[in-house]
């Protein structure tokens, strides 16, 4: 099984992501963290702590809070209009009997990592700023970082918050461009394949049909549906978060194209667009992968039927 970490900031499409580890016998969730982004930190730690129980997740998997504003101290960007209000879509599931570990994510997690150097995945869902705030505190464990798999960018197509940027990325730039220039291994799952791979929202009302703790994902999947077809006319949601968790789960969901990124920080209109080189014209070692294309069905059909794998507590 292959050991990993998740951090997040649920988030519908986070939550779903959550579902979709804990039922996937590939993996080996050692610990979760909470992030700013959809969420602040509080609410995000309390929504991960909430659906762990759910989930009946057991208590002895770490969840750890961590950063709660982005690294250069600007102001959170919310994501509320997408997620609703709680940012699980209205959904509102039992208070947690677990609590958050003690200390910053950024620290324990650096600690998983130098336990096992190398042979840790840490799945990122959320901006990225634990991530780049473990990276200034412990430099050494990058090297520790098996690879990091992260949901965030448009690198090649249009981005939803601006036209130049994808929410994780916009939510905190210097993060984004602090990890990805850090030479660690990464793979990065952008708007570029999640946008492709929209869950239909009849899969949605089929979960919700389904007896609880199924239930509570269609739900949530027929909320963002719902908000996707209100602006776009699809009645479909894209699952972005879950996307990055089935990359590992199946690795030959996506494929890639190598090369290198920056993460632009000052443009007047293009703050948290991701600048890629796939052409070797900026001599940077090629340690991203672009992930640019996606078996759709695939996903879906993973998701889909993984979800339904959860069965009453
Ligand atoms: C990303 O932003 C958030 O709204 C989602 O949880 C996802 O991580 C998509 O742009
Ligand atoms: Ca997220």
């Amino acid at each position: 099984r292959i050991p990993v970490v998740i951090d997040c900031d649920p988030g519908i499409d986070d939550a779903l992501a959550l579902y979709l580890a804990f039922a996937s016998p590939e993996l080996n969730v050692l610990a979760v963290s909470a992030v700013a982004g959809n969420v602040g930190v509080e609410r995000a730690a309390d929504n991960a702590a909430r659906l762990l129980d759910h989930l009946a997740v057991p208590s002895d998997v770490p969840l750890y809070a961590g950063a709660g504003a982005p690294l250069a101290g600007s102001e959170r960007v919310p994501d509320e209009p997408v997620h609703g209000p709680g940012g699980l879509g209205g959904v509102v599931f039992a208070e947690a009997a677990r609590q958050t570990a003690p200390g910053h994510a950024a620290d324990a997690l650096a600690g998983l990592l130098r336990d096992r150097p190398g042979e840790i995945t840490v799945i990122a869902l959320g901006p990225l700023t634990t991530i780049a705030t473990m990276l200034r505190r412990h430099p050494d464990v990058a090297g520790a970082i098996g690879e990091l798999v992260i949901m965030g960018g448009a690198v090649f197509v249009q981005g939803n918050v601006t036209p130049a940027a994808e929410f994780n990325f916009y939510a905190d730039p210097e993060a984004a461009h602090e990890v990805l220039a850090s030479g660690v291994p990464i793979r990065l799952v952008g708007l570029d394949v999640t946008r492709a791979a929209l869950v239909p929202a009849e899969i949605a009302d089929e979960l919700a049909a389904a007896p609880t703790p199924v239930r509570e994902a269609g739900r949530m999947l027929a909320h963002l549906a719902g908000v996707y077809a209100a602006r776009f006319g699809v009645a479909a949601a894209p699952v972005h978060d879950a996307l990055a968790v089935a990359a590992v789960v199946r690795p030959g969901l996506l494929d890639y194209t190598p090369g290198s990124a920056a993460v632009e920080r000052v443009g007047e209109i293009t703050r948290g667009a991701v600048v890629a080189d796939i052409r070797g014209v900026t001599g940077r070692p090629a340690t991203i992968r672009f992930a640019t294309g996606v078996d759709a069905d695939g996903f879906v059909r993973l998701l889909s039927s993984r979800i339904a794998r959860h069965t009453p507590g």
